[in-house]
């Protein structure tokens, strides 16, 4: 059987290729896959199969059936330029339109996300992915060897020493930037830092570059109220109204006091199922600016205060409902398979 059905595809999209005309090219359409044409007859011959073989069958002529479809298509249009061509010339006809592209995935992501704290009055800023420790490292409050330290598995350039700044990094987060941001401006600051981070990491939730949007504002009495606010304007405007956050308790030498955001899941608007577990997913970390950060940055945290908080642009588009991306390398591997679904 398995024979005669491949038998069948070469002589159905040889037929295709050679037609000359629609009209021929419809008696072929009728010859195979009309009502009782040569597939459907090949379907009633499956319920004779033994039952293992059923499945694999049917999926074949299924297939057999796709491609022939699809030839009859291209050959269609083909015909059909031809055809016209010969019958009427129509100068003021639409031309027919090139396939268009779209932006990646990530730089639309980056686009929103800019557009949405704008509104806020946040600025976009842009600093060095070749950092100094000092800026991503010890600048925060990260001494060396520090034991904070493990959690950015960072690349460090070993051709590159500054005796005031210490080593070259690859920047492993966007938090390098709060210091160069108060180095370059006095309050208030508002600013949205986006920019590609590196670590030393590779699976279905890490990639080795990414990016991270980083949120910095300082000014005289910001508190948690403000984050808190602001957290909430964007997740209702980058996830919808129905998306809700919360905030965790947790440790970043470079913030105090710190916090983990969540946000409810999209899937299960936060009731728990299996993606979420328990009705939660992280987003990544926030805190108030810590006073010795301030002091690094020249800003007396006797007058100002400020909170900060840092997430991955990937993940965050990740968890964008309906969105099913499963490994976040797929963002980086230049698949067009996988681009165009977008
Ligand atoms: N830089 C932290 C990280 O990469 C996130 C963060 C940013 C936390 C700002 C607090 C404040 O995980």
């Amino acid at each position: 059987m398995k024979d005669q059905i491949i038998n069948l595809k070469n002589e159905a999209v040889g037929e295709i290729l050679e037609a000359k005309s629609l009209e021929e090219l419809e008696k072929i359409r009728i010859n195979f896959l009309g009502r009782s044409g040569k597939i459907n007859s090949l379907i009633k011959g499956i319920s004779q199969l033994p039952a293992e073989e059923k499945r694999a069958i049917g999926q074949l002529i299924n297939d057999t059936k796709k491609t022939i479809e699809e030839s009859l298509q291209q050959t269609q249009e083909s015909l059909k330029i031809k055809e016209s061509k010969t019958e009427w010339l129509d100068i003021t006809a639409p031309g027919l339109r090139p396939a268009e592209g779209h932006l990646h995935l990530v730089s639309e992501a980056i686009s929103e996300i800019t557009a949405i704290f704008s509104q806020l009055g946040f600025h976009r800023a842009r600093y060095p992915e070749v950092e100094w420790d000092w800026y991503a490292f010890e600048g925060l409050n990260m001494a060396e060897n520090h034991p904070a330290r493990d959690e950015w598995e960072t690349f460090f350039i070993d051709k590159l020493q500054n005796k005031k700044y210490g080593r070259g990094i690859l920047t492993p987060h966007t938090s390098s930037g709060q210091l160069r941001e108060m180095e370059k401006y006095t309050p208030p600051i508002r600013m949205i830092n986006i920019a590609k981070c590196y670590r030393r990491q590779s699976d279905v939730s890490h990639s080795p570059m990414f990016y991270q949007f980083e949120g910095l504002v300082i000014d005289k009495g910001i508190s948690i109220t403000h984050l808190k606010g602001t957290l909430d304007f964007f997740v209702r405007n980058y996830f919808g109204p129905e998306r809700k956050i919360r905030i965790r308790p947790f440790h970043f030498q470079f913030t105090e006091p710190s916090f983990e955001v969540d946000i409810s899941c999209g899937l299960c608007q936060g009731k728990g199922c299996n993606f979420c577990k328990e009705g939660w997913l992280e987003l990544g970390g926030s805190g108030m600016v810590h006073p010795k950060v301030l002091k690094n940055g020249n800003i007396d945290p006797a007058i100002y205060s400020g909170f900060a908080f840092g997430w991955g642009v990937e993940r965050t588009l990740m968890m964008k409902s309906g969105l099913k991306i499963e490994d976040i390398r797929l963002l980086y591997s230049n698949d067009l398979r996988f681009l165009r679904q977008f």
